[in-house]
């Protein structure tokens, strides 16, 4: 078995008051951990149990039937999830020089972006993720439903994402998605990491890996 639980790159206080320890108790310790017991019952005994959690992601995204569905749903969650942590800093920070750049060339500067991130999270419908991401060599905001990824089928490159699943944000913000959102574009976005990982070119993801976590 190669799929691991993402570890929390940080103290579950760390966020506070943002997001409180105990939203990231439930949403990492029960969460997460569920989407990685499910996935590790479904995938016992199969050829799926060798596999990196990319490669079962990449597998099964368009595959049809119950048990590879579910498959996907909880593949996708987990690393979702573990790229989630990444995304998120205790002291939040300042924009590094080159994504600032990129958020000028590709949205019109940081003001733009972030009120386009905002409106995406808030008319997402549903449960999902809003990633930034990289594609053909411009930045985008992706908004995707449920378990969406933007590696499922490889077409665009993840920087950044927000979880606006419920269990996210309704410990700290009851119904407040919009509120949550700007928590995180204002307070908590790893801006760092979303720059290593256009500088870096990397197209994969370890979220269980310790540090940094970029495989070139
Ligand atoms: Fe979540």
């Amino acid at each position: 078995m190669r799929i691991e639980c993402p570890p929390l790159p940080f103290a579950d206080d760390a966020l506070e008051p943002h997001m409180s320890a105990e939203t990231l108790r439930l949403h990492h310790g029960k969460h997460q951990k569920a989407y990685f017991d499910k996935l590790q019952a479904l995938v016992a005994g199969t050829d799926f149990a060798d596999l990196d959690l990319e490669t079962i992601i990449v597998s099964t995204a368009k595959a049809r039937g119950a048990k590879p569905k579910a498959i996907f749903d909880n593949a996708a969650q987990l690393w979702n999830h573990g790229f989630f942590w990444r995304s998120l800093a205790p002291a939040g920070g300042g924009l590094p020089a080159a994504l600032a750049q990129r958020l000028e060339r590709d949205f019109g500067g940081f003001a733009r972006f972030r009120e386009r991130f905002a409106a995406a999270a808030a008319g997402l419908f549903g449960s999902g993720w809003v990633w930034l991401a990289e594609r053909k060599g411009k930045l985008e905001i992706l908004a995707l439903s449920n378990a969406g990824t933007p590696i499922a089928d490889g077409a665009s490159r993840p920087l950044l994402t927000l979880d606006v699943w419920e269990h996210a944000y309704y410990v700290d913000y009851r119904n407040r998605r919009d509120q949550f959102t700007a928590a995180f574009l204002d307070r908590l976005a790893n801006w760092d990491f979303a720059a290593q990982r256009l500088a870096s070119r990397a197209t994969a993801f370890d979220p269980a890996a310790p540090g940094a976590a970029l495989r070139a």
